[in-house]
C-alpha cells in the first residue's frame, strides 16, 4: 500500500491514496472521490488538476526549469536540431546515427501533399487566416489517407506524415494566399531549411539558404516542440480519448493553439509593439491600461499559468533575437520598444506581485519578422513545433492503463425542476 492522505468532510474520515511523480510533485489520487462521499471538485481551468501521468515534459514553474525526456530545454536549444528533438519526444529517447538517417528519409518520403488537395486550398478566401487553413487541411488529410491495416502501421505512418506534410502545407497556404507558384520540397535539403525555402523561394529570387536563419528556426521549433498540458495539448488528449483519428485530434489542437491567449500571442505581441511604434505613444501606456482593472486590455506576451518565474524558453529566444538581428545587420524598433516595456514592467509593483515575467511569445515574432515571415504565419510556426509534443502526449495516452473517455462534471445552477408549458400558454 502506497501513500495516502486522509481528509475530513462534514466529521467523516476518508483515506484517498497519494500520488508522487519522480521529480517529487505530489497529487491526491480523486478517483473514488465522488463514489467514497458523494462529492465532487470544483476546479475552473484545471489549475489544480493532474489531467494524466506523463513521462514525456517536465516543468517547474516556481524554478523556471523545462526538459524534454529528462533533458534541459537549454540543452537541446544549444546542441540539438528539431529533428532529433521530435525523435526524442515522440520515440522516449534520442535516436542513434543510424535511426536519426532512417526517419530522415522518412520525412523526406513522407512530405508531398496530394496534388488534389491544392485545390481545396485555392478556394479558400484570400483573407482567411493561416491557422484555420491548417486546422481545416489536417483534419482533411484524414479523406486522403484512409486507415491502414494493422494498428500499428496506422499510428507510424500517421505520425511520420504529419510531421513530414504538416510544414508543406503550412508553406503552401503562404504561397497561394500570395497568388504566387507552389514550391514542392526538395530531398537534398534538411527539414528546417526545406520549409523556409518552400515558403521564401522563387522562380524570380531564388532564397539563399543562411546556415543562422536555419538555426533560429530550428531552435524556435525545439523551444516550442512541448509543454506539457497545455491549453492545445489538452484539446489533443481530450478530443483523442474519443478514439478518433490523429489527423482529428491534430486539427484540435491546432484550432486550441489559434486563441491569442494561447499560441496566437506571439502575433498579438507584434501587433501591440506595432501599435504603440506607429501611434508614437509611450510604452507605460501599456503598463498603465495591464494593470487597470475595468479594462481588458492584457499585456501580451506576459505571465503564465505555470511559470511564475522568468519563462526558460523566453530567456533563450531573447538571446536569439539580438544574436539573429546582428547577423544580419538588421535593426527593428520593436525590439527596442519590447526591451524598453520589459524594464518598465520588471520595476513595477503590479507585475512583480502577479509574478508577470515575459513568456515564449514575447521576443519570438521579433526572430520571426527578420527571418522574413508575415506575422499572421507566427502561430502557424508554433504549431509545426509543437507538433511532435501533440503527437507523443496522444501516443502516450494510447498505451496509458489510467486512460479514460475525457468527461468532466459540472456544479448545474440553472432552473430547478421547471414543467413545459404548450406555445399558447405562454406569456
Ligand atoms: N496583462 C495584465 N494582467 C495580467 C496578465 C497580462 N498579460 N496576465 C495575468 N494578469 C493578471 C490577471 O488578470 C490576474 O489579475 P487578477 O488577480 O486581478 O484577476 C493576475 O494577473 C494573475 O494572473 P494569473 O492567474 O497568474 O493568470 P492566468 O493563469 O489566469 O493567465 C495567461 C495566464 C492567460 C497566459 C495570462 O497571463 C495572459 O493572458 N497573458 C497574455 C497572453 C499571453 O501572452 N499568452 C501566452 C502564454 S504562453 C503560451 O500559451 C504559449
Amino acid at each position: 500500500m502506497g501513500e495516502s492522505v486522509r481528509i475530513e468532510i462534514e466529521g467523516k474520515t476518508y483515506e484517498l491514496p497519494l500520488i508522487i511523480g519522480s521529480e517529487g510533485e505530489k497529487a491526491i489520487d480523486i478517483n473514488e472521490l465522488r463514489k467514497k462521499t458523494g462529492l465532487i471538485t470544483y476546479d475552473p481551468g484545471f489549475g489544480n488538476t493532474g489531467s494524466c501521468k506523463s513521462a514525456i515534459t517536465f516543468m517547474d514553474g516556481e524554478k523556471g526549469i523545462l526538459r524534454y525526456r529528462g533533458i534541459p530545454i537549454e540543452e537541446l536549444a544549444e546542441y540539438s536540431t528539431f529533428k532529433e528533438t521530435a525523435y526524442l519526444l515522440i520515440n522516449g529517447r534520442l535516436p542513434n546515427r543510424a535511426e536519426l538517417n532512417q526517419f530522415s528519409v522518412l520525412l523526406n518520403d513522407h512530405s508531398l501533399v496530394h496534388e488534389d488537395m491544392q485545390l481545396f486550398y485555392q478556394n479558400f478566401p484570400r483573407a482567411s487566416h493561416p491557422m484555420g487553413i491548417l486546422s481545416s487541411m489536417v483534419n482533411a488529410t484524414r479523406s486522403f489517407y484512409p486507415e491502414l491495416q494493422t494498428a500499428e502501421e496506422e499510428i507510424n505512418i500517421t505520425v511520420t506524415r504529419l510531421l513530414a506534410k504538416v510544414r508543406t502545407m503550412a508553406a503552401m497556404s503562404y504561397k497561394i494566399s500570395r497568388g504566387h507558384k507552389v514550391v514542392y520540397p526538395r530531398s537534398d535539403l534538411a527539414y528546417c531549411a526545406n520549409f523556409l525555402n518552400m515558403m521564401f523561394d522563387s522562380p524570380v529570387k531564388p532564397y539563399v539558404i543562411d546556415e543562422d536563419v536555419v538555426r533560429a528556426l530550428e531552435v524556435f521549433w525545439i523551444l516550442h516542440a512541448d509543454h506539457e498540458q497545455n491549453c492545445s495539448t489538452s484539446a489533443v488528449r481530450v478530443v483523442g480519448s474519443g478514439k478518433v483519428n490523429l489527423y482529428a485530434a491534430i486539427s484540435a489542437g491546432i484550432a486550441a493553439l489559434w486563441g491569442p491567449l494561447h499560441g496566437g500571442a506571439n502575433q498579438a505581441v507584434i501587433e501591440m509593439l506595432t501599435d504603440v511604434h506607429a501611434s508614437g505613444y509611450k510604452v507605460s501606456r501599456l503598463i498603465e491600461r495591464a494593470k487597470e482593472k475595468q479594462d481588458p486590455f492584457r499585456m501580451m506576451g506576459f505571465g503564465h499559468r505555470v511559470y511564475k518565474t522568468y519563462d526558460p524558453r523566453a530567456k533563450i529566444i531573447k538571446g536569439m533575437c539580438h544574436k539573429l538581428l546582428n547577423k544580419l545587420h538588421m535593426k527593428d524598433p520593436l525590439l527596442d520598444l519590447a526591451m524598453e516595456l520589459e524594464e518598465i514592467a520588471m520595476r513595477d509593483d503590479f507585475f512583480k506581485e502577479n509574478n508577470l515575467y515575459p513568456n515564449v511569445d514575447f521576443y519570438s515574432g521579433i526572430v520571426l519578422r527578420a527571418i522574413g515571415f508575415p506575422s499572421n504565419m507566427f502561430t502557424v510556426l508554433f504549431a509545426i513545433g509543437r507538433l511532435p509534443g501533440w503527437i507523443a502526449q496522444w501516443k502516450e495516452s494510447l498505451d496509458d492503463p489510467d486512460w479514460r473517455l475525457s468527461r468532466p462534471r459540472q456544479i448545474y445552477i440553472g432552473s430547478v425542476l421547471n414543467h413545459y408549458v404548450p406555445v399558447d400558454k405562454r406569456k
